[in-house]
């Protein structure tokens, strides 16, 4: 359903792509916006709003439904969008991306799934301390369920995993996370990007530890999907989940990508319709993949507007937006740290365009306040990441992060608002 053309792969201009959200047009308070809340919801180029509302406005009807006209164009529609995001993120085989409501309806239905074919009484589930809540509290479920241990990687003060060893040239990773495994654990569940800290984590490195021990591995994508190339079969996860919303696209569809066998051994999480193959009273069979997964009428607007997001950022350059983004931070770390008693939380070497700081004596509420009368969008608060703001010992943090059309201009009104709202609040 792609409704443009002419995409930019030389030079980065960001004017070309403030041109494409109409939202960036608002005023706020009589502000123009500065929208720096990226990491919560991204905003949507226009091509997006419109392959959703042509959907409606064309061929709305049910799929995998009908023998009628539309709703074999919308099945084809939504199929089509699964296979745009199986080439995006290399996977195998389309039937393993599986549509959900978002990255906390994947690693719900992962930790839900998983838990019933492999948790027992005694094992071990591998989370880090700078878990967003969503794989947190899923994978504590499954353990109450299922009797396992919730274990957990300390993080450093840089906002990094602490694996026991420093990492460096001379010192191979695989050798340095020995102890972080045991032989019983069962899955390990961590998170790509920090929502929060902003730091990349080295997953793949990681997972090829955990893949020795023949331990399960789930990714939780849905800051890296807006910022990193992501190949799933490079990473040798199992399984990878991420939100449309936070990446150009709709609200209420991500996406679980799941390896085929694994997927093939995993009992439903939902029942309902279009997830079965046979149904009596007695005992119900299941429908092949990806649709034992997928029960219910699914949100096929919101895969449709997906998968124009997804390949309008692939018309694009990614690593492009992305060293825009780090260009953004590093002026934004530099100007910011020269406010008293500021402090970053999050020096991770590898960092995404997300930046985390507290201010002595300035409530970060209040701060987000009078930035917002300015017209500039923060975050503010603990970013569900609780045992994260324990760890750096702060009830929260204000966050801003950046995305493809946030400009040099907007990093410095930021600071400029900042410097003037300590002034008012100390
Ligand atoms: C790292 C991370 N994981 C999971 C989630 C949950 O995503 P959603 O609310 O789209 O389900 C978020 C949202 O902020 C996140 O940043």
């Amino acid at each position: 359903m792609s409704t443009t053309s002419s995409p930019v792969k030389s030079a980065y201009h960001v004017e070309e792509f403030r041109a494409q959200f109409p939202i960036l047009k608002e005023l706020v308070h009589g502000k123009p916006l500065v929208y720096f809340d990226n990491a919560a919801t991204s905003q949507k180029p226009r091509r997006v709003i419109k392959a959703e509302s042509t959907y409606y406005a064309t061929i709305n009807a049910n799929v995998h439904r009908g023998v009628h006209t539309l709703s074999t164009k919308a099945t084809e529609a939504q199929e089509a969008a699964r296979e745009t995001i199986r080439k995006h993120i290399n996977a195998k085989h389309a039937h393993e991306i599986i549509f959900t409501s978002g990255t906390t309806a994947s690693i719900n239905l992962a930790a839900t799934s998983l838990g019933q074919l492999l948790l027992e009484k005694g094992d071990e589930v591998v989370i880090s301390g700078m878990e967003h809540h969503s794989n947190i509290v899923p994978w504590q479920l499954a353990c109450e369920r299922h009797g396992a241990t919730l274990k957990v990687i300390p993080i450093t003060e840089s906002g990094e995993w602490d694996l026991g060893e420093t990492p460096g040239p001379s010192t191979p990773l695989r050798e340095a996370r020995s102890e972080v495994f045991t032989e019983k654990t069962r899955i390990l569940a961590i998170s790509h990007v920090s929502n929060t800290l902003g730091t990349i984590n080295p997953v793949k490195e990681l997972i090829a530890q955990a893949k020795k021990q023949g331990i399960i591995t789930v990714v939780d994508g849905a800051q890296a999907i807006p910022h990193l190339k992501v190949d799933v079969q490079d990473l040798g996860c199992d399984f990878y989940a991420f939100s449309g919303h936070k990446a150009y696209g709709p609200t209420g569809i991500g996406v679980l990508y799941g390896r085929e066998e694994l997927l093939e051994k995993m009992p439903p999480w939902q029942g309902g319709g279009e997830m079965i193959d046979q149904v009596n009273f007695e005992k119900s069979t299941w429908a092949k993949l990806p649709f034992k997964f997928e029960a219910g009428t699914p949100n096929i607007a919101g895969i449709i507007g997906l998968g124009e997001a997804i390949s309008w950022m692939n018309d694009y350059d990614l690593d492009a937006m992305a060293a825009h983004e780090l260009t953004l931070l590093a002026r934004a770390t530099k100007e910011l740290l020269t406010i008293d008693g500021l402090r970053i939380i999050g020096t991770a070497k590898e960092k995404v365009g997300v930046i985390s700081f507290v201010i002595e004596g300035v409530h970060h509420y209040d701060l987000g306040t009078l930035l917002d009368q300015q017209g500039i969008a923060v975050r503010t608060g603990h970013h569900c990441t609780q045992p994260l703001m324990d760890r750096f010992g702060v009830s929260g943090t204000t966050r801003a992060s950046f995305a493809c059309f946030n400009t040099m201009a907007e990093v410095d009104a930021l600071v400029a608002a900042t410097k003037k709202a300590v002034k008012m609040l100390r």
